[in-house]
């Protein structure tokens, strides 16, 4: 059987209300058999409202979702059997402690009761819960959870895993265990659709990027594509007097040949695709007699590639509903 020749996941025209919000707004996005696609978006996207329909936890209002090719609606059944979901792991029991919850998945997936001992074990020490492997989970932050979770699905190994944000709020070290991890399930031939808030996540992990803002699908691209649409890095520059900020941008503007973004008075911000031109940057400003008093360049944050796409800034959703 070729790989390819069924997707992982096809969803098309997904749409979610909740009252008059429009959470979900009409998003397609499809995953081939082995990849990892990233679903990035802020705060409120409608990120886990898309998740929760792939997954069958939620039903659409409209749109329609295959999972290697079965409908989710008409054959939830067998699309559970597919997939693997974080969050599901609070079903075993809440008062059992973490280790007795992971042998009691190894049992149920087949391991004898010693290797799946030994499997739980392994896997509490890998994730930093090894410490923790005699607590309940009722006493698990959500950080924990999550990472309980993904060890879960290292049992399990299903052909589709969904990842709604699994690294959120995790401390360096632990976060990078987690790519790791998700890596490995891929190379072991299971397909990941995850979500994430973080740019440098999805470009690090996935093949392919699904930018959601505002419930819609902003941008569908490989994290090269993305990154050329936005310059792979975002230079700052900050003038002396604020008077000569707006030349400052139509400058530098024309040197970088790039939407460049007054932040604030004073400073400016600019896709850069080539850190080369810097110098040119620099050049054509004093040649203008514009002096600089602060200078960086960042990896671009998300908050940048969606100006660039899209002219405006990302708004999280619920501070937009705060403000009215
Ligand atoms: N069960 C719900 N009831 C009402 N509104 C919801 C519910 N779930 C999500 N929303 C709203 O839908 C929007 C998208 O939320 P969500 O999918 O959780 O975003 P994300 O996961 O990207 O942060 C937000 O405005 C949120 O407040
Ligand atoms: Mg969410």
């Amino acid at each position: 059987m070729e790989n390819n020749a069924v997707l992982a996941v096809e969803a098309h025209g997904l749409v979610k209300t909740f009252g008059r919000n429009r959470a979900v707004d009409g998003v397609s996005l499809s995953v081939p058999t082995g990849s990892i696609c990233g679903v990035l978006g802020p705060n409120g996207a409608g990120k886990t409202t898309t998740i929760n329909m792939l997954a069958t936890l939620s039903k659409p209002d409209a749109g329609n979702v295959k999972i290697f090719g079965y409908d989710v609606l008409r054959e939830t059944h067998i699309v559970r059997q597919l997939i693997g979901l974080t969050g599901q792991f609070a079903s075993i029991d809440e008062e059992l402690t973490a280790f007795q919850n992971l042998t009691i998945f190894g049992r149920l997936y087949g391991y004898s009761c010693k290797d799946s001992k030994r499997k739980a074990n392994e896997l509490l020490e890998e994730f930093g819960l090894g410490d923790a492997m005699g607590r309940s989970l009722s006493k698990f932050s959500g950080g924990m959870r999550r990472r309980l979770d993904l060890a879960v699905s290292l049992i399990a190994r299903p052909p589709l895993i969904f990842l709604d944000e699994p690294t959120t709020g995790l401390d360096p070290r632990t976060r990078t265990q987690m790519w790791r991890t998700i890596r490995d399930l891929v190379k072991g031939g299971s397909t990941v659709l995850l979500t994430t808030q973080y740019l440098d996540e999805a470009d690090q992990l996935a093949d392919d990027i699904v930018l959601i803002d505002r419930g819609r699908v902003v941008a569908n691209d490989t994290p090269d594509g993305l990154k050329r649409s936005v310059g792979s890095s975002s230079l700052h520059l900050t003038v002396k007097n604020a008077d000569n900020a707006a030349d400052a941008a139509r400058i530098t503007e024309c040197v970088l040949c790039a939407r460049v973004r007054l932040a604030k008075a004073s400073e400016l911000t600019a896709p850069m695709d080539d850190i080369g031109k810097l110098t040119d940057v620099l050049t054509a400003l004093k040649d203008a007699g514009i002096t600089l008093s602060w200078i960086n360049i960042f990896q671009p944050t998300l908050d940048e590639v969606f100006f660039a796409l899209t002219g405006e800034g990302s708004k999280d959703k619920k501070e937009e509903n705060q403000n009215g």
